[in-house]
Formats: structure tokens, C-alpha cells, sequence
């Protein structure tokens, strides 16, 4: 065989080879080995859950929010530079919280380890995961709405079927919202619904610019594949379209905590007649840097957004909302029986509904203040129903939810 032939022979089985290896790296095979590859960081240490999640423990710099593209010369904030004043005014609600028989909170996966300092627990995405989404590319990106109070509008009820129960406070400038969340398993009629509890600090007009930092607890069988209760945030700096992810599948959250993992599950939750848990949730601009921090309970600070993810909460948010969502997606062409909270009406009241309590707002000079002017909102009353009060223990709260489909909602 003479040079210039097997030269030739050479480079077409070069060539060959390389089609053949960008035709495999187009396969949805190696689409979603790639995907998970971006998602899961290598871990330092793996926890197996008792629910079946992995918690990988990730070297805290080797964390998601680095593939952010303006995170990439980031240097971790280990603390905020300031917590909210009043923070620690509370002690006479917590005794009087354990008097009710509320027990300290902890996670599912803390029955099998915890993760070494200088690590963070993140949830491990599987492929399972990925198959359940719709496509790849909106895995952990499902578009969700807020409840517009300034706009009842019954058609609005068949866009999305998305359906609250809330309170509110506007007309002012927020850095911060705090409260205390009942916690419950609620029914999930169908894989593709789900029910959430959570608090909203909003900034920017429901049209298409939105920024919006939630976090609460949720059940969605599509994004977990189960029916656990589960700690979640989400965050959009676009209402809902390019920007916005649950927990950390976006890039942009800086976790700092080692204990507490982002959509992992809450355990124990409450019973209807029977023990009581919930969960407190702290969101708040720091004054100093202007990162949005948040803490759960009183012991873990879990991280923060940095300022520059979002146009209008780099300033401040205009609006708070807390309480309940479901998804309506009216199977057999009625209202769905999820539940939303405990699947009770506000009525049945302490140990039967399900509640916010201590709810309160971060002012301008970084004090934790009753919220003013609160408002309640819900689409369908006969469906999920939110009733509001004030007492020297629980400070203001509201009982929310309800069953969905029932006589009296179709
Ligand atoms: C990160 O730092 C490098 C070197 O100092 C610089 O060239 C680059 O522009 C920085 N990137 C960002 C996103 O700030
Ligand atoms: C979740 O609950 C529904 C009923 O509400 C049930 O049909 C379904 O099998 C459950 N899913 C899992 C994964 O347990």
C-alpha cells in the first residue's frame, strides 16, 4: 500500500470515527448523561435517604451557582453582615409553641448522616428525574404563577389553573419577609399538579418582567417523583421565562449551610388532630452587600441570591404574599381534589387547618415589623379559603386551604 493511499485510508477512518462519536454524542442518551453530569458536582460524601434521594456533599466551591457566569470570580460570603432587628423577640412564642406539643424540625436524610463542614447537601438529580420532565431542558423549570390580587379575574381561572390562597401586604418598600409554616402532606390528584406553601417577596409588575423569591414547602410528584412533603425555593428574574428554577437546578443560589438540603424531604409533618410541626422561614436583603439571604428555623442561615440575578430586587420588592397554591388541571374536566395545606377549610381552626403564623415584613431600617395593611386573596373560596387574625402568641396569621373539588366546588 503506498503512502498517499493509506494516508487517505487513515483520514476517512478518522473522519468516520469522529461522525460516529458526534452522532452518539447526540443521542438523547448522551444528551441527558451530559445534563446530569452539569447538574451533579462531585461529591466529597453520599447519603442514602430513606425516601431514596441521594444527598451528595459537595465542596462548597464546587457548588452549582459557580457555573453562573457572573459568579465565576466569586468570593463566598460565609455570613451575613446583619440580620434583621427583632429577630430574637420570639422567645416567648417558641415556649409557647412547645406547649402546643411543636417539636424542632429536621430532614429525612439526617436519619442516615450528615455532611462534613465545608461541604454543602445538595439532592442528587437522577435520570428518573429527567424522564419525568416534560423535556430536558424544563426539568426543575416549570412555570408557575403568583397570585395577582390586583387583578380578579374568573378567566384567569382557566390559564394555567393555578389557584391561591393568600395574604399580602403592598404600597411600600419591603427587604425581607419572615413566618412561621404549619406543615402537612396534602393529596395530589394527579402527577402533574402540585401544592405548595410559601412566601413570595415580589418586585417588578406581574407583566413579563417579575422578580420573585419564594421559598416554602411543596409537594409535586413530576419534579421528586413521590408524595413527601418537601423544603423548596424558587427564584425568577423574568417571571417565569427564562430565568427560574426550584432550589438550586438554576445556578445563581450560593448555599453556605451544611445541614439543611434544598428540596429534600421535611420530616415529621402534622396530623390532622394530632401533632402539630412547622417550619420558619426568614428571607431578607442584606443592607450592607444587598444579598438576599435565607434562614430556616433558628439556627440555619442557608445562603443567599446575590443582587445582581434581579433588576427590581436589587432595590427592594414592592410586594409580599404568603399562603398556599395548587395547580387545577381539571382532570375529567372538574375541579382536582388536591388538597391544598391540610385539605381543610381556615373553620376547623388549630390542629385540623393548616396556618401562617408570626408573619411579619423587613422595613427599610432592617427591622422585622408586622406587616401593614394585609390583605386576602383567593380565587375560588368554595374551593381554598384563607381567613386572617391577630393574637398576642401568633402575632398575625391566617388559616388557608382546603380540599379542591368537594359539592360545593366542581
Ligand atoms: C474574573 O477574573 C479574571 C482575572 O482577574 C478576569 O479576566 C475576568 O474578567 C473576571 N470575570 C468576571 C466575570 O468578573
Ligand atoms: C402519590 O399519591 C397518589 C394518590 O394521591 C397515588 O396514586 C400515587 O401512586 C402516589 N405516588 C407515589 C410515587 O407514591
Amino acid at each position: 500500500m503506498d503512502t498517499a493511499r493509506g494516508v487517505a485510508c487513515l483520514l476517512v477512518a478518522v473522519i468516520c470515527l469522529s461522525c460516529a462519536a458526534a452522532a452518539a454524542a447526540r443521542t438523547p442518551a448522551a444528551r441527558m448523561h451530559r445534563h446530569l453530569k452539569r447538574l451533579n458536582k462531585p461529591a466529597v460524601k453520599s447519603i442514602e435517604s430513606p425516601d431514596g434521594d441521594i444527598i451528595d456533599c459537595v465542596h462548597i466551591s464546587h457548588q452549582p451557582a459557580f457555573d453562573h457566569p457572573y459568579l465565576k470570580n466569586h468570593t463566598v460570603q460565609m455570613r451575613p453582615n446583619y440580620h434583621p432587628e427583632g429577630l430574637y423577640d420570639e422567645s416567648k412564642t417558641n415556649v409557647a409553641s412547645t406547649s402546643n406539643g411543636e417539636r424542632p424540625m429536621v430532614q429525612l436524610w439526617h436519619q442516615n448522616g450528615r455532611c462534613p463542614v465545608g461541604t454543602v447537601p445538595i439532592r442528587r438529580t437522577k435520570k428518573d428525574d429527567l424522564l419525568r420532565a416534560s423535556s430536558m431542558r424544563r426539568y426543575g423549570r416549570k412555570r408557575h404563577t403568583t397570585a395577582n390580587p390586583m387583578s380578579v379575574n374568573p378567566t384567569m381561572l382557566n390559564e394555567g389553573g393555578h389557584q391561591h390562597a393568600i395574604a399580602y401586604v403592598q404600597g411600600d418598600k419591603y427587604y425581607g419577609a419572615k413566618a412561621t409554616i404549619n406543615v402537612w402532606e396534602p393529596k395530589i390528584e394527579q402527577p402533574n399538579e402540585f401544592s405548595l406553601s410559601q412566601l413570595w417577596i415580589l418586585g417588578g409588575s406581574f407583566g413579563e418582567d417579575l422578580n420573585s423569591i419564594e421559598a416554602g414547602w411543596q409537594v409535586s410528584p413530576d419534579l421528586y417523583g413521590d408524595n413527601n412533603t418537601r423544603l423548596f425555593t424558587y427564584w425568577t428574574s423574568d417571571a417565569y421565562q427564562a430565568t427560574g428554577c426550584y432550589n438550586i437546578l438554576c445556578s445563581g443560589f450560593v448555599q453556605i449551610n451544611s445541614e439543611i438540603a434544598m428540596g429534600a424531604s421535611i420530616f415529621p409533618t402534622s396530623s390532622y388532630s394530632g401533632s402539630q410541626y412547622d417550619i420558619s422561614i426568614l428571607i431578607w436583603k442584606d443592607p450592607k452587600e444587598g444579598n438576599w439571604w435565607m434562614q430556616f428555623g433558628k439556627d440555619y442561615v442557608l445562603g443567599y441570591w446575590p443582587s445582581f440575578l434581579f433588576s427590581y430586587l436589587a432595590d427592594s420588592a414592592s410586594m409580599i404574599e404568603w399562603g398556599g397554591e395548587v395547580v387545577n388541571s381539571q382532570p375529567d374536566g372538574v375541579h382536582t381534589s388536591t388538597q391544598m395545606g391540610s385539605g381543610h377549610f381556615p373553620e376547623e381552626g388549630f390542629s385540623k387547618s393548616s396556618y401562617f403564623k408570626n408573619i411579619q415584613v423587613v422595613d427599610s431600617t432592617n427591622n422585622l415589623k408586622a406587616p401593614k395593611g394585609l390583605g386576602t386573596f383567593t380565587e375560588q373560596s368554595n374551593c381554598y379559603d384563607v381567613q386572617n387574625g391577630n393574637n398576642g402568641d401568633w402575632g398575625t396569621y391566617f388559616y388557608y386551604g382546603g380540599p379542591g373539588r368537594s359539592s360545593n366546588c366542581q
